[in-house]
């Protein structure tokens, strides 16, 4: 293996501190995903008219079988979405980064969305976590997905603990053909795990067929997740034609930066690093601030004469995978912070604002959200 080539490692319990352009590039070949190419892209937008800047930027930059569902949606058979959420804590805004993604898509195709809070996961995974407080966050969560706009009509909660009764006697038929043996090789378990982890992906795998028991017919599924969600599926998609069901589309996604470090996953036990969508302008203006890394110069003398960096920048990083959808706009900020000509408290206050705009709106919506909830879990 040459150095460039080093694993990533990267699972759904244990992500590597930062990844570059390189290591995702590395992480395509090491799970034998497929890059998504221009072909590809030119062919969603056939279907589309435009594309998600999330698509022309790379933000989502690996798939599995999306040219099967696209010939599948082709002929008629069109496919539903699926994600999900561990309510491990608060909503972040690199949580919606996918999110965001499926409400576009959602509109675009008109196609249902099923979401799995996956409370059960985190209880088991997470040693100083009670059942109450996970339950919390799933609440706290469902807001901020409802807050994006999805169509109440065509969106679907899914609760493990609560829809245990229709989930449970489909994840014990996954269960039944998953090993000890490729759960330790697929997650790193031990003699010392616990033993829910270990059928924990069985009820992960629930939502990419649930919808085909209900309808009684196979529906073609596509999951648009980040790619340390990966694993469980590959498991998934080993499964599933053997009980009779296709194997899901994946669409893979790349991380929002932790403020701190460049490349990180944002992590929600440092809250420095991250930007809560319940935080007030002035905790995002010091965050930002204070926190975010920085590719600027020492003086400002010297980033005049010799600019910038943007590309290990992250205020730059969160104005392209999110809060900048204008194209214009960004190659702007980019050549303006590379030329030296915009300085980095300039950059800051500019994604401040935007953050601010953002979250003044998502907040109003998720207060009108509680209303809401009961409209958007999963009734038989
Ligand atoms: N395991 C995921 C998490 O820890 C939650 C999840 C459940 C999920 N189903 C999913 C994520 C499907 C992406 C796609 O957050």
């Amino acid at each position: 293996m040459k150095k460039e080539e080093k694993n990533v490692k990267i699972t759904p319990y244990e992500v590597e501190g930062s990844l570059s352009e390189k290591d995702y590039n590395n992480l395509i070949k090491q799970f034998g995903i497929q890059p998504l190419n221009p072909e590809l892209l030119n062919r969603i937008k056939k279907h589309t008219k435009d594309l998600h800047f999330m698509l022309t930027r790379g933000i989502f930059f690996a798939h599995r079988d999306l040219n099967w569902l696209l010939d599948e949606y082709e002929k008629g058979n069109k496919f539903f979405i699926y994600t999900g959420r561990g309510p491990s804590g608060n909503t972040h805004i690199g949580h919606l980064v996918p999110w965001l993604f499926c409400k576009w898509l959602q509109d675009k195709f008109g196609v249902e969305f099923w979401f799995q809070f996956t409370d059960d996961e985190k209880f088991m995974f997470k040693h100083d976590l009670s059942l109450e407080e996970v339950q919390k966050y799933t609440y706290e969560n469902m807001l901020d997905v409802i807050a994006l706009g999805f169509d109440p009509k065509k969106t679907h909660f899914l609760i493990d603990t609560k829809h245990a009764g229709i989930m449970y006697p489909e994840a014990i038929k996954v269960a039944k053909k998953i090993t000890f043996s490729t759960t330790k090789a697929v997650f790193g378990f031990t003699n010392e795990t616990n033993i829910g982890s270990i059928f924990y992906t069985s009820m992960q795998t629930v939502p990419c067929f649930l919808p085909s028991v209900l309808k009684k017919k196979n529906i073609p599924c596509l999951i648009p997740l980040g790619v340390d969600q990966d694993p469980h599926f590959r498991i998934t998609r080993d499964i599933l034609p053997k009980l009779g069901y296709y194997k899901p589309a994946i669409i893979h996604a790349k991380f929002l930066s932790g403020l701190k470090t460049f490349g990180g996953k944002m992590s929600t036990s440092d809250s420095d690093s991250t930007i809560w969508v319940t935080d007030s302008p002035e905790e995002v203006k010091k965050k930002i601030m204070k926190h975010a890394f920085s590719g600027g110069r020492i003086s400002i003398e010297e980033h005049r004469k010799l600019g910038g960096n943007p590309d290990v920048d992250v205020s730059f990083q969160w104005l392209y995978y999110f809060f900048e959808p204008d194209d214009k706009k960004i190659k702007q900020i980019h050549d303006d912070y590379k030329s030296g000509k915009m300085l980095t408290g300039e950059l800051k206050q500019y994604l401040i604002d935007k953050i601010n705009i953002f979250l003044k709106e998502h907040q109003k919506k998720r207060e009108l959200a509680k209303k809401q909830v009961d409209k958007f879990i999963f009734k038989i």
